[in-house]
């Protein structure tokens, strides 16, 4: 049975964008379920429509407080019973009494080499920062902003002359792959959170796995 797949995006969704384009291709045993945003004029909303599929704002500003806020996107997400949800690009913040219900079964790409950089701007200080490396990380989602277990990274060059906007298009050349790879192993059931951290193929991870160490993602 395929992965069912809820994603959550605030803007341009080109990461929604190359998960449906790999289902179409065949290439990704998955359905995407909805898409749902905290913005109404996200882009992603746009791509899951144009692909047919159902799309969903939930806009903080229509909710008391981030609980209600919260406990109305958990309860249509439910009601769509996906096997994961696919946060990409998702910039608002969850609180923790509806996550602690999914642990394992939510998960986050974020641009950078998980646990540097965590949070906003990531490219910018990386780069104030002097780092010769940069990259992507595809993580569990937990209470802890962009702290949850790291499943798979990809490595990217920081190259002279970079700026913020050069380096973040670079990176996103490798997001997609990333993000494409990791949801073919969870659904094929070779990747899953247990207590003590990520299993792979049945054995506690030693490491994230490295996207540019391909044998590894055989
Ligand atoms: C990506 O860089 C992702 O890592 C970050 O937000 C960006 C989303 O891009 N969390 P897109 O909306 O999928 O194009």
């Amino acid at each position: 049975m395929s992965l069912r797949l809820a994603v959550l995006a605030s803007g341009r969704g080109s990461n929604l964008q190359v998960i449906l384009d790999a289902i179409t291709a065949g290439t990704l045993d998955a359905e995407v379920v909805g898409a749902w945003s905290d913005r109404g004029d996200a882009q992603a909303l746009v791509r899951a429509r144009d692909a047919g599929l159902p799309a969903y704002a939930i806009r903080p500003r229509d909710f008391t407080d981030r609980a209600a806020h919260d406990h109305a996107l958990f309860g249509a997400l439910d009601a769509a019973a996906p096997d994961l949800i696919v946060c990409a690009g998702y910039m608002r913040l969850i609180g923790a009494d509806v996550l602690a219900s999914r642990a394992g079964r939510m998960i986050n790409i974020h641009p950078s080499l998980l646990p540097a950089f965590k949070g906003l701007h990531t490219h910018q200080r990386a780069l104030d920062a002097g780092a010769t490396e940069h990259g992507a990380s595809v993580h569990y989602v937990t209470a802890e902003l962009d702290g949850g277990p790291v499943i798979a990274q990809a490595r990217v060059p920081v190259l002279p002359g970079d700026d913020a906007a050069h380096l973040s298009a670079r990176v996103l050349t490798h997001e997609h792959p990333l993000l494409l790879e990791t949801l073919r192993w969870i659904a094929a059931g070779r990747v899953r959170l247990h207590e003590d951290g990520v299993h792979v193929d049945g054995r506690r991870a030693d490491g994230p796995l490295q996207l540019a160490a391909t044998r590894r993602f055989a």
